[in-house]
């Protein structure tokens, strides 16, 4: 069972957690622009590896493991879906499934930090990785480390949970509790998305990361759906944000998806063309443009592009089940 924390100093509520649970050997995976105060540490053995990336590989996990120097008893992860997903990777491959990791999100959105999945690719090829033992045993959310993001980042990762929740509750996999979850996270990421990213409060800092915590919840049970997979490519090849390329997509996608009226009431809408207008909106109203062929995209790519998506895995739990022609007309109408 996952643990939950809620703090304004993750770095005092984490040492208070590991002197609790008398670890002492500890291996710290942060982003490279993460700030750690170690007096604060003295006790504990740690090794601290900073590193940054986009796209996870296995060469970056196999770097992790060349510069571990102790049999540690707990990994701590700070940073965003990469740096989490590589010490859940990094504990899968080397550590016993008992030893303890601890995620602390620095962006809110991926919500790699409440799932039992992790993205790691090769080349362009997306692969997730799948098991019980993958999700962290303990989360600390800490508004004050999203706050002062760029907006770019705040919209891109906004986006990826408001797409994972509606996209959730979309599914065919989708349960009570995943419906559960992914209605919070909508409710959070419509009243509070636009001012944490144009006022920054901490209050919208802490909505939007609960919102974030809570999308991944739901696809921790119910995965996401064609969005998602529509979006690998756009990511890998085009280096669209994660959150931006599913969201040029996803209004499409509702208009193929049967929309169920659970939907749209947590969405405070009564029809699906109001529901699709809401997310236009928030695209044009943050300055994304909606137009593929603007990314670099063309005719030409779209069958690869589809393929991708086809063989992503996450298309066994889309309500549309779309032919390979169905997917390319969708795309060209977006060009
Ligand atoms: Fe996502």
């Amino acid at each position: 069972m996952q643990e939950l924390l809620e703090t304004l100093s993750w770095q005092i509520e984490l040492i208070k957690v590991l002197k609790k649970r008398q670890k002492r050997s500890v291996l710290l995976l942060t982003h490279r622009s993460c700030q750690f105060s170690f007096e604060l540490f003295k006790d504990i053995d740690w090794t601290h590896i900073p590193f940054g990336t986009k796209r996870l590989n296995q060469d970056d996990i196999e770097k992790v493991h060349q510069q571990m120097n102790l049999q540690y008893d707990a990994i701590v992860s700070v940073g965003g879906g990469s740096v989490i997903d590589c010490a859940k990777i990094v504990k899968h491959q080397f550590f016993s499934t008992d030893s303890f990791h601890v995620a602390i999100p620095t962006t809110a959105g991926s919500g790699s930090e409440a799932t039992q999945f992790a993205v790691i690719y090769d080349g362009l090829q997306k692969k997730s990785v799948s098991d019980i033992f993958l999700r962290p045993d303990l989360v600390i959310l800490c508004p004050p480390l999203v706050q002062a993001l760029p907006p770019s980042v705040k919209i891109s990762s906004g986006f990826d949970a408001w797409a994972q929740a509606i996209e959730s509750v979309c599914s065919l996999a989708a349960t009570n509790e995943s419906r559960h979850y992914a209605a919070l996270a909508i409710a959070r990421m419509r009243s509070h998305l636009e001012g944490f990213v144009r006022e920054a409060r901490l209050d919208q800092a802490k909505e939007i990361q609960l919102a974030a915590y809570d999308a991944g919840r739901a696809i921790n049970i119910s995965k996401t759906t064609l969005a998602h997979a529509l979006s690998y490519y756009m990511t890998a090849k085009y280096g669209v944000p994660h959150g931006v390329a599913v969201f040029l997509t996803l209004p499409s996608v509702l208009a193929h998806y049967p929309i169920s009226p659970y939907l749209l009431e947590i969405c405070g809408m009564s029809k699906r063309e109001d529901l699709i207008n809401e997310l236009e909106v928030k695209m044009e109203k943050f300055g994304i443009d909606r137009r593929l062929s603007s990314y670099g995209m063309k005719i030409d790519d779209l069958p690869y592009m589809v393929d991708v998506a086809l063989n992503s895995g996450r298309m066994d739990n889309a309500p549309w089940k779309a032919s390979k022609e169905e997917l390319i007309a969708l795309l060209r109408g977006l060009l």
